[in-house]
């Protein structure tokens, strides 16, 4: 089956992260993003891509140098739509949405509570332009505080389980979003299985946890 050109997020499993921000005026704000990746292995870049048009989130980004990316599990899809709809920068999403407020750790961006992970981020950088006539925006974070729960995360082998925190994702159909979350399949690959030595170049800087 061949689909149209622009349906090509729809085949793309998708993250279903909350943006929290803060406006000029000390709004507490809060936005789905799904459009979101990091930057390469082993930088501490995270990319959003945003609409530079109706997003307080993108304003508030500009205006204050800073947010966070929370992480949610299935049991916060509840959230999406709350967050999603249309809203004056005057109003608090965090209260609209009813949703508890976490102490950031380097950021003054309230992080929310429940969730299973935390990316504090500074602006880093932000590529704007318009693609036919729609204003968007890369915006580049760099992490300066990155959180997860104790109770998903193996300190061992840094990795997590993802049956206990069932990250919340997407996929898209022609009339909406399709949520649902990962599956461990039980295969497992060391970094190192890339390289003719078998040993991963950037093995070092995991050495030390933290
Ligand atoms: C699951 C989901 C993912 C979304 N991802 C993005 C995204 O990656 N980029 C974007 O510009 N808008 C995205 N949106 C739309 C914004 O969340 C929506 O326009 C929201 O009202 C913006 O809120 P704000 O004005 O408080 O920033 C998404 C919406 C949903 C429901």
């Amino acid at each position: 089956m061949q689909l149209k050109n622009f349906k090509r997020e729809s085949i793309i499993p998708l993250p279903v992260t909350f943006i929290s921000t803060v406006s000029k005026d000390g709004v507490g704000n809060v936005a789905p993003y799904s459009c979101l990746m990091p930057v390469l292995r082993p930088f501490d870049l995270v990319c959003v891509a945003t609409a530079g048009v109706m997003r307080d989130t993108f304003d508030n980004i500009k205006s204050q140098g800073e947010f966070v990316v929370n992480l949610p599990g299935t049991e916060m899809a509840d959230k999406v739509i709350p967050t999603a709809k249309f809203m004056p920068p005057e109003v608090n999403e965090f209260e609209l949405a009813k949703l508890e407020e976490k102490p950031s750790h380097k950021l003054k961006t309230p992080s929310i509570k429940g969730c299973y992970a935390w990316m504090e981020c500074k602006l880093h950088k932000i590529v704007e332009e318009k693609y036919q006539n729609f204003p968007y925006a890369l915006v580049l974070g760099k992490v300066v505080h990155l959180e997860i729960r104790d109770d998903v995360y193996n300190p061992e082998d840094g990795s997590w389980d993802v049956e206990k925190a069932k990250p919340l994702m997407m996929t898209e159909s022609d009339t909406g979003m399709h949520f649902c979350t990962v599956k461990d399949i039980d295969w497992f690959e060391p970094y190192g299985a890339m390289f003719d030595d078998g040993k991963d170049p950037l093995g070092k800087m995991y050495e030390e946890e933290g």
